[in-house]
């Protein structure tokens, strides 16, 4: 049987050390800042700001939210993240993606100062990661090594099979899998011999966002399993893969929920911590 990987459990222990750095930075006089921006109304989004919003505090960082309508434009919110660039008391800025249609994206990955990139998603931070220079990780791509690091997962050499190619995770995880030497394979929605490539992969990642993608005849006996997916069927969280029908052949799996998701908000915390040292130094 699987060894569960326990995100939950792990996020209480991040939680925990989190909470001693941010004392220690006050002690100094420092008090790390967060802000928030959520553009528009999108449900899941809200959630996600909630459950950030809730560990701010509960680890003592700042957490200073903004909401602005849907129909603000691209050029009024580039403004506002020029003016939380040049304000000294926030430490790291974040906008809760996704963004309207109208907004590109990538404009704001471009725009937030690299040193207060909580996310990661700047073209200078991704750049770096690429270098193997990575200090500021996307929160889900630390989360995914934060798991692997505590289980003693060893990714030299391995087979590694990321699926999805998103800026957010898919991207930035090959980076930092590569820069762990693992053997890394990129699929995505044009792949056209997916089950091939599952079945040679020792590990695989997931992070597409469709029920069922990989079933218990796909893998092969002891693979690893993270599934960052976070799908909802019939009132149900899964994740991309058929749960039931691997756990039988994995060597390890993330459950979903309860593996990746409540990693990925410590290590957006985290990082508020590592830009404020940074910023501080
Ligand atoms: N929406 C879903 N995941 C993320 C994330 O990691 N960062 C941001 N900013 N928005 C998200």
């Amino acid at each position: 049987m699987a060894i569960i990987l326990n995100g939950k459990k792990l996020a209480a222990k991040i939680k925990e050390n989190i909470k001693k750095d941010v004392e220690s930075l006050k002690s100094q006089g420092i008090f790390p800042t967060i802000c928030v921006i959520e553009v528009g109304d999108d449900p899941a989004s809200k959630i996600y700001l909630r459950l950030k919003r809730k560990l701010a505090k509960e680890v003592g960082i700042n957490e200073r939210a903004l909401h602005f309508p849907k129909e603000i434009t691209q050029e009024s919110l580039l403004n506002e993240l020029k003016k939380l660039n040049k304000d000294p008391k926030v430490n790291g800025i974040m906008v809760q993606l996704p963004v309207p249609e109208h907004i590109d994206e990538t404009k704001i990955f471009d725009t937030i100062d690299p040193i207060k990139d909580v996310d990661g998603f700047h073209p200078f931070n991704q750049g770096k990661l690429w270098q193997g220079k990575d200090n500021i990780v996307p929160a889900t791509v630390r989360a995914i090594m934060t798991l692997i690091d505590e289980y003693n997962i060893n990714v030299e050499g391995k087979n590694t099979l990321i699926i999805g190619r998103s800026t957010i995770v898919g991207k930035p995880a090959a980076a930092e899998l590569l820069n762990r030497n693992a053997t890394v394979t990129m699929a995505h929605s044009k792949t056209t011999n997916l089950s091939e490539l599952t079945k040679a992969a020792d590990i695989i990642v997931s992070d597409v966002g469709r029920p069922h993608l990989v079933t218990g005849n796909m893998v092969k006996d002891g693979v690893v399993i993270i599934d960052v997916g976070m799908n909802r069927e019939n009132g149900h969280l899964m994740g991309d893969v058929e749960y039931n029908e691997i756990v039988p052949k994995a060597s390890a799996i993330t459950p979903v929920p309860g593996g990746v998701g409540p990693l990925t908000v410590a290590s957006l915390m985290k990082q508020v911590v590592i830009l404020t040292r940074m910023q501080n130094d």
